[in-house]
């Protein structure tokens, strides 16, 4: 089986390499000439760990190709995986489907044998209908069968995610391409993936309903993390005490600054838009979102009472300014509020990030990229730990600046209390 991955981002590059790496012969396209052309070079356009030496191999052993010639490709291929983004539209909360649909249209003249379509990218339920619709003008039903594939990739784990996923999903009614689909991730099947077989529509859901859900268990937590400040009690405690029992488990109870990034905020607004178009009212999800927008004040807040309500002047450094660790992804990271905010407060920002200098912040007045940990943190009043990068998790603030002391105010829990207040600075968390 030949494939085909339309749209070289996240979903579409690392889903291709991973495919090719797993034996199958794909073909990476976008129309952004020159990102192919970088592909081609074995330059990766974005930072996922672990990518750049899965693409140098599966390319260099032909299973895995580039192009920017989409019909060719489609026509040379069996399986379409539609990658294209889905942002938020202009003004509005429902998702840009332009990027689909365009795409669908192009596919649809190439069809010269049996091909299944498939949508990796994240899509509002019937949009599979739609699709389809665009297809059977030029083509006989026969010819096609169009998929929905929704992905749970996270960035900066994505290469994990991909090769031993909790579960694969697909929504079909068509059983040929049921069998077909279910031999193809056959591999991850048979180490323990469990796949789960649903109709078009209820696949489509299954993603905006678990990233809604994941969204909502962390903004529960993060408001418990604010009842847990007024009271003495640690909230990590909490978040044991509550994934113990299996019904709740876990994961993504961690208390922290607003979610961020390419998914939650989206895909949260774009639920609540398709709920609304079915005169549903998904008033928790609503909540959801009122809350989290609401996160980056109370932590701003936290800044100001930190401080002794003085900010003008004051030296605050942001160790890391990305959504989360292992990513140099800036979308609807929580430090695009706060960082603007207190610029503007008059304080003067030093920042440092693994993934370097970011161009959001370059017109701020006094805010300043730094290269290393050291330079940003010297001569700060309060350093906030703002993403939870390995490289800030075992910092020896006593030694890297000496006889210095400033307060740390830890956006991610990473430190124990007793282990920087021993090296004798204040210390602040979030949730205790
Ligand atoms: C998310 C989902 O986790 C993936 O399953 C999904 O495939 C992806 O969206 C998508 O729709 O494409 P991602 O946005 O890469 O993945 O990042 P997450 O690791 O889920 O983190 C999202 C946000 O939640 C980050 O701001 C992170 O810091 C925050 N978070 C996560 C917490 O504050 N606490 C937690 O316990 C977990």
């Amino acid at each position: 089986m030949k494939l085909c991955m339309i749209g070289t981002g996240y979903v579409g590059l690392v889903s291709g390499v991973c495919f090719a790496d797993l034996g199958n012969e794909v073909v990476c396209v976008d129309n952004n000439i020159s990102k192919i052309n970088l592909l081609k070079k074995g330059k990766i356009p974005i930072y996922e760990p672990g990518l750049s030496e899965l693409v140098a191999k599966n390319f260099k052993n032909k299973r895995l190709n580039f192009s920017s010639d989409l019909k060719k490709s489609v026509r040379e291929s069996d399986i379409i995986f539609i990658c294209v983004g889905t942002p938020t539209k202009k003004g509005g909360s429902s998702a840009d489907l332009s990027q689909i649909y365009n795409v669908s249209k192009e596919i649809s003249s190439s069809i010269n044998k049996f091909k299944i379509i498939i949508t990796k990218s994240t899509v509002p339920v019937t949009t599979g209908d739609e699709i389809e619709k665009i297809l059977s003008k030029k083509n006989n039903k026969k010819k096609f069968s169009v998929a929905s594939n929704p992905e749970f990739l996270r960035e900066g784990e994505a290469i994990r995610d991909f090769t031993y996923p909790d579960r694969v999903v697909i929504g079909t009614n068509d059983k040929k391409t049921g069998k077909i689909l279910k031999n193809l991730y056959s591999p991850l099947i048979s180490k323990g993936a469990s796949y789960l077989q649903t109709s078009r529509r209820a696949a489509e859901l299954i993603k905006y309903a678990s990233n809604a859900f994941l969204a909502t268990k962390i903004t529960f937590i993060n408001e418990i993390a604010n009842l847990c400040e007024k009271i003495d009690i640690n909230v990590e405690d909490i978040s044991i005490g509550m994934g113990l029992d299996k019904r709740i488990g876990g994961r993504f109870l961690r208390a922290g600054p607003a979610y961020g990034g390419s998914c939650f905020p989206k895909d949260t607004k774009a639920i609540i838009s398709t709920a609304d178009k079915f005169k549903t009212n998904l008033s928790v999800i609503k909540s959801v979102i009122k809350s989290n927008e609401n996160r980056s004040k109370i932590l701003l807040d936290r800044v100001y009472q930190i401080l002794n309500k003085k900010i003008r002047k004051k030296k605050i450094t942001f160790l890391g300014v990305t959504f989360k660790a292992n990513t140099d992804d800036m979308r609807d990271s929580s430090s695009l509020k706060m960082i603007p905010w207190l610029s503007k407060k008059g304080a003067i920002i030093n920042y440092f990030d693994p993934t370097g200098l970011k161009k959001e912040f370059s017109k701020l007045k006094n805010v300043t990229h730094q290269t290393t940990i050291k330079s940003a943190i010297e001569g700060s009043d309060l350093v906030i730990i703002h993403t939870e990068w390995n490289d800030f998790k075992s910092i020896n603030f006593k030694n890297l600046v000496k006889g210095k002391k400033f307060i740390i105010f830890d956006m991610r829990n990473i430190y124990s209390s007793s282990k920087i207040e021993d090296q004798g600075f204040r210390y602040y968390s979030v949730g205790k």
